[in-house]
């Protein structure tokens, strides 16, 4: 019950954070060849789980790497790491590379994936955040076409991250040619004259498990949703501009660059979609 060196696990062995170690011909940390996931945990039960971990899995499918276990697995590998921490609400990171081999670009032969599952104490965002609303900054999209994967490959969205904080703000929105595709590790909203939009669940953006979520939401609190391309003026011009993933949950955008949103406070459909997202997080 150590939340400050928690246990981990790698590759079959319950560690402490601190002494768990992977070999440097990692292909994770050689090729940035590997996927991920993120799924937080709120009073001890996993948020969403089966949707998680439907995406692994489509993830390691995507890049063919041999998936190491059956959800059941890996469901019981959460558990054993989430029950070694005291915090009833954490945030589960797991992590699937190609494994160790001699460096060479092209997939290896019978080499075993390398797995990694650590969690830390969750906090939601501050309740300040939710009142005040946040800034963004916007830029260009330069990252790969296969958003869509959750890769550790993230490089694109790392420098996307550091843009915002060079510029004051707590996320960057990315457009691509002119039309938005994401944060840099948040979905993003647009509202207008009442109806909720995303941007269409293509390669280019990846689909978070907030964005199905979101559009049950929206069914179940009868209101419009529609998932399509939108420009940028489009997305200035917007009533409502919020962002969403497991450690953001739904977060106000009241300003992108210099532009306000709407009336630069967040808006009545944030207010019910997070009310909304408090309640499924607790159901
Ligand atoms: N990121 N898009 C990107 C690029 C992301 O990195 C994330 C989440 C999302 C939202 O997905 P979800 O709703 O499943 O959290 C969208 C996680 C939290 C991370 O990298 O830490």
């Amino acid at each position: 019950m150590q939340d400050q060196d928690p246990l981990v696990y790698l590759n079959g062995e319950m560690t402490p954070l601190s002494e768990a170690k992977i070999p440097v011909l990692d292909r994770g940390f050689i090729f940035g060849d590997g996927v991920y996931e993120v799924i937080p945990m709120y009073a001890r039960r996993l948020f969403r789980p089966r949707q998680h971990m439907a995406r692994l899995f489509r993830s390691l499918n995507a890049v063919g790497i041999h998936n190491p276990h059956s959800a059941d697995e890996w469901m019981s590998l959460i558990e054993r790491v989430s029950s070694a921490l005291a915090s009833d609400d954490q945030l589960i990171y797991m992590q699937v590379t190609r494994g160790v081999a001699k460096r060479a670009h092209a997939f290896p032969q019978g080499v075993t994936p390398t797995v990694f599952i650590m969690t830390n104490p969750f906090t939601p965002p501050a309740a300040e955040l939710c009142e005040n609303g946040i800034a963004c900054v916007s830029l260009e999209d330069k990252r790969w076409l296969r958003c869509d994967i959750k890769s550790i490959s993230l490089l694109g969205n790392v420098l996307a991250a550091q843009y915002a904080v060079e510029h004051g703000a707590m996320e960057s929105i990315q457009f691509r040619d002119g039309f938005l595709t994401e944060g840099s590790s948040s979905n993003v909203w647009v509202v207008k004259d009442g109806k909720l939009m995303g941007p269409p669940k293509d390669s280019l953006i990846l689909e978070g498990i907030r964005y199905g979520l979101i559009e049950e939401l929206c069914r179940s609190g009868n209101m419009p949703f529609e998932a399509r391309r939108m420009t940028r003026e489009e997305v200035l011009a917007a009533d409502e501009v919020l962002i969403s993933s497991a450690s953001r949950e739904l977060l106000p955008v009241v300003q992108i660059d210099d532009k306000r949103i709407g009336n630069g406070e967040p808006g009545p459909v944030f207010r019910k979609l997070y009310a909304a997202y408090q309640d499924a997080k607790r159901a």
